[in-house]
């Protein structure tokens, strides 16, 4: 019994120093020192010894139970151990290795623009209004005075949904009044950007979807004078002060009177060069007096309110800001040329 004891201390400690895992120090466990295991086997041999033999057996198979299960306990703590450090390597994080750059996107030269301008208003006063841009005749065309058979409204110039030709993309920002006027108490201040949409080729100057500033001011005792003031200070504003500016008549079906306002060149200063084809005036937006008739049919009484309103193009605004040339930058995304402003 003696070396059978000796045989199973020694396989049990080979196969120990072998062992790669907890659950396989735990099976060694079972089939040598578990109920059914080698060193209870032996034991259950005892009765057959005499009684000197006994106690020495006793004594050597108890030494052999405690050198195994001590042995299992460090091989199992070695076992961790190796796990924590493989780990530990594994997931170790190097502070020394220089972060990713994430790129940041920046504004768009024109959204740049528009948050200038809308600036300037909003400090004087008006609401920033946003509006569909699929939008019934009836508010783009009708309820600004412009009734059927208005040449604005003809299916060469604009996109229609339906042949009834009573839906489209708003081909102007000025169904934004209306809007405005219905939903809005008086007096009324308002600006309204947005996009707008027109069939026209795309060249450095036109796209068939560009955007538009709309403002609106209605008011008691609103004059052509407000609308004067007010439109140049806000050029001034944007172009610095003593930035001058001019009135030319012009016909717009929902405005009475109506003109167009140009800004005297900030580049030759009047004289004449490329930037203002020579002529010392930029062209800068439509304005006029709200037309009555576009009061009344929103239910405003125009004996007793008065207002005006203008309508901007923004891509312009914006190449005049950055000195863009061409229309197409703007719309083309390309990063080299945005990555400029
Ligand atoms: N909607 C006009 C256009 O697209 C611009 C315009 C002119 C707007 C006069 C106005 C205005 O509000 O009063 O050409």
């Amino acid at each position: 019994m003696k070396t059978q004891l000796e045989t199973i201390k020694q396989k049990a400690l080979a196969a120990l120093a072998e062992a790669k895992e907890s659950a396989e120090l735990e099976s060694l466990r079972v089939k040598y020192l578990g109920k059914k295991g080698e060193l209870t086997a032996v034991l259950k041999q005892m009765g057959k010894l005499s009684a000197e033999e006994r106690p020495v057996i006793g004594q050597l198979a108890n030494d052999v139970r405690e050198l195994l299960t001590a042995e299992i306990e460090a091989q199992k703590a070695k076992l961790e151990e190796i796990k924590l450090e493989a780990r530990l390597r594994d997931e170790a994080v190097d502070v020394t290795i220089p972060g990713r750059e994430k790129k940041l996107g920046h504004q768009h030269p024109m959204y740049i623009a528009l948050e200038e301008i809308k600036e300037i208003f909003v400090g004087m006063g008006f609401t920033i209004l946003d509006g569909p841009e699929v939008e019934l005749a009836y508010y783009n065309f009708d309820r600004l005075n412009a009734e059927e058979g208005h040449p604005s409204r003809d299916w060469s110039d604009t996109f229609y949904f339906d042949e009834d030709s009573r839906v489209m993309l708003r081909s102007q920002t000025s169904p934004m009044q209306v809007h405005a006027m219905e939903t809005k108490p008086l007096p009324i201040r308002i600006l309204a950007p947005g996009r707008v949409y027109r069939k026209d080729e795309v060249d450095a100057t036109h796209s068939p979807m560009f955007h538009q500033v709309e403002g609106m001011v209605i008011d008691k005792n609103i004059t052509m004078a407000d609308l004067k003031g007010t439109l140049t200070a806000v050029m001034e504003q944007l172009y610095g002060e003593g930035t001058k500016t001019r009135f030319r008549p012009h016909h717009f079906p929902f405005t009475e009177p109506s003109c167009e306002m140009d800004v005297q060149c900030h580049k030759c200063g009047g004289v004449g060069c490329p930037t203002c084809k020579g002529e010392g005036w930029i062209e800068i937006l439509g304005a006029g007096m709200i037309h009555p008739k576009v009061l009344e049919m929103s239910g405003i009484d125009s004996e007793e309110y008065s207002g005006w309103a203008f309508g901007m193009g923004l891509e312009r605004m914006a190449m005049r800001r950055f000195k863009i040339s061409d229309l197409r930058l703007i719309f083309e995304n390309d990063v080299r040329f945005l990555e400029q402003f």
